[in-house]
């Protein structure tokens, strides 16, 4: 949808206290400030990039009340969504960023997110639009340095040549090691903990299997 048709575009404006709104392609300084005086106010960060409508950031907020818990998603009505939610639960640890998760090195210091969760996100299947993927080689280069030692890296997708690609390459990869692994999340013992998130509806209910790992930082 255009900018200028869609009504989203003004809306997450009115959203202030819990919405950096951002110029696509430039980041300006006082955006940053915003978030580094939100950080400072919490023991830690916790990310979820391609966060959606909320559900399972909101989840996170209420489970992690110590952390700042930000959410990176391109569309606007998702990213008003997941406002709205957080208001509604008077949750004050949750600031949203309308960018471009590829951009998340540009936004941390080193060293300062305890976690990163990614669900579900687009596969971009075709080889042409690979340069559109968020989970890059390049993007857990930049993981690696803004994660601390022993964070986490959490990943659900119903994609599962995309999935064990990532495998592969993060077993392949000295600075992380995998410690949760599952190509069946709903037949696996990860399922106690899991927060379902509104994709992975979706998917189940077209019997689609989950696919989930977690990665630490060495
Ligand atoms: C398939 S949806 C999954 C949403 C949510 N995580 C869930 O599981 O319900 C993928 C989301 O990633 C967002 N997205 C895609 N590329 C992105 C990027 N480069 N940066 C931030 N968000 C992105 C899309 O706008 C979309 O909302």
């Amino acid at each position: 949808m255009r900018d200028d048709v869609n009504p989203y575009v003004n809306k997450i404006k009115e959203e202030s206290e819990y919405i950096i709104p951002c110029n696509f392609n430039k980041i300006e300084e006082s955006e940053k400030l915003i978030l580094d005086t939100k950080i400072a106010k919490f023991e830690g960060v916790i990310v979820e990039i391609c966060s959606g409508s909320g559900k399972h950031l909101i989840e996170i907020a209420k489970k992690y009340p110590q952390f700042l818990i930000v959410g990176f998603e391109l569309r606007f009505k998702r990213i008003y969504m997941t406002a709205k939610k957080a208001k509604k639960e008077e949750l004050n640890n949750v600031i949203l960023i309308r960018n471009d998760a590829r951009n998340l090195k540009c936004w941390f210091k080193n060293n300062s997110i305890s976690k990163l969760f990614i669900n579900f996100p687009d596969p971009w299947d075709k080889d042409r639009w690979e340069k559109h993927r968020v989970l890059s080689n390049d993007f857990f280069n930049d993981l690696s340095l803004i994660l601390v030692k022993n964070g986490e890296f959490l990943y659900k997708t119903d994609h599962k040549e995309r999935f064990l690609d990532t495998k592969e390459f993060l077993d392949s990869n000295k600075l992380y090691k995998i410690s949760e692994f599952t190509e069946d999340l709903y037949n696996s013992p990860y399922l106690e903990n899991n927060i379902k998130t509104e994709f992975e509806s979706l998917f189940l209910s077209q019997g689609l299997k989950i696919n989930y790992l977690k990665a630490i930082r060495l």
